[in-house]
């Protein structure tokens, strides 16, 4: 691929997702793949087993893919995991959690909400409580990584609780898997859900749910929905060894692969998780010797994404702060917490501390407010 001749960016996403890709990621999908023959499916094969060993180094687990963004994803396994006599329980301490309870009730699941809030972790007592007094509670969801904030909930610690109690565990990973060391297992995770865009650093249209094969295999029929039925492509991904059902995205799906290779040549998870802590100690230090102020307290922020508390000051507003940066190379993200005006910087992605140090030189350069 000749890399040269592909266009720099213009600036570097700071974000959530989509976020900064490497060029030899993008180059991949400069030309058209078909998708019906042995070489596609090897390479579909080679994503879901290379998934299931960064998840778990145990027996009996298995990897899905599903078209669509996160969501799709983790639709498709809330409609699929919980059967309809079931109920689901969603620890909630941000948007995502509360996108599970939704979903939840878009599909007509039973669910009950236990809302920490957005600057505090799930309370295990209350959980215990809860499972203990509602037997109807068949399974129990959190976000690892609450992206809303930057909190990251304490994942082993929960599923210690709900598997004690013999409940299913579904844990969304989304903006973590890949760029936090996790084993599943280890988690109690029968479930457990990310996508191409995030820690793997591929680009956004599909995302992955990794699963128990025991109870992935009890969800057959169950599904609220027949594109998002995830039993049905997990059975013909297995039977066709590679096969998606309806279009897959295959470009995607090859830069997927290629990011893929590249997370190994860093050196694995360990080696991205040391880069990212890395990248996020730099901001964060930075940003407070500029006077900034973090919305968590350190115990609970993720190495991820950070929110940051807009600056008390008359003249500071979003997005002329964002036009800012923008224009200096960097793309910002707005808050997205209820309880207090934030806007968030994401450390993720083909990112390193050098860019976190430019960014500083940006941000002191893009306070216009001062
Ligand atoms: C924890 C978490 N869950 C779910 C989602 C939803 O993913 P998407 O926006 O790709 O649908 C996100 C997106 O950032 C997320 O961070």
């Amino acid at each position: 691929m000749q890399m040269n001749n592909l266009p720099d960016n213009p600036y570097l996403l700071l974000t959530p997702g989509p976020l900064s890709t490497t060029k030899t990621v993008k180059a991949v999908m400069l030309r058209d793949w078909c998708t019906w023959d042995d070489d596609y499916h090897e390479v579909v094969q080679g994503i879901r087993a290379k998934l299931v060993g960064l998840a778990t180094w145990r027996e009996g687990y298995t990897a899905v893919l599903m078209q669509g963004s996160g969501t799709f994803a983790v639709e498709s396994c809330i409609g699929a995991a919980v059967p309809e006599d079931g109920k689901l329980l969603v620890l909630a301490n941000g948007a995502y959690g509360d996108r599970i309870a939704r979903i939840a009730e878009y599909l007509r699941i039973p669910v009950a909400v236990n809302d920490s809030g957005e600057v505090r972790p799930p309370d295990l007592d209350a959980l215990a409580k809860i499972l203990k007094e509602d037997p109807q509670i068949t399974h129990v969801a959190v976000v690892h990584c609450e992206t809303t904030t930057g909190m990251l909930n304490p994942v082993k610690e929960i599923g210690r609780v709900v598997k004690s109690l013999g409940r299913v565990y579904i844990v969304d990973a989304m903006s973590s898997f890949g760029g936090i060391p996790m084993d599943m297992a280890d988690l109690g995770a029968d479930f457990l859900i990310s996508s191409a865009n995030k820690c793997i650093q591929g680009v956004p249209g599909f995302g992955f749910v990794l699963a128990r094969r025991e109870e992935i295999e009890k969800t057959k029929g169950r599904a609220r929905s027949l594109s998002l039925d995830l039993y049905d492509q997990w059975e013909l991904m297995e039977r066709g060894r590679g096969k998606w059902r309806f279009t897959s995205p295959t470009h995607v799906v090859r830069a997927f692969a290629q990011a893929l290779q590249e997370l190994d040549e860093e050196g694995a998870v360990e080696a991205r998780y040391r880069r990212y802590r890395e990248n996020h100690r730099t901001l964060v230090e930075g940003m407070r010797n500029l006077g900034f102020v973090c919305l968590l307290p350190d115990e609970y922020q993720s190495p991820i994404i950070t929110s940051f508390l807009s600056p008390n000051h008359r003249e500071y507003n979003f997005r002329r702060f964002y036009g800012e940066l923008k224009t200096r190379g960097f793309v910002i993200y707005p808050g997205k917490v209820t309880s207090a005006d934030t806007f968030r910087i994401g450390n993720i992605g083909d990112i390193t501390p050098a860019d976190m140090r430019r960014l500083l030189t940006a941000v002191k350069a893009s306070m216009f407010w001062r």
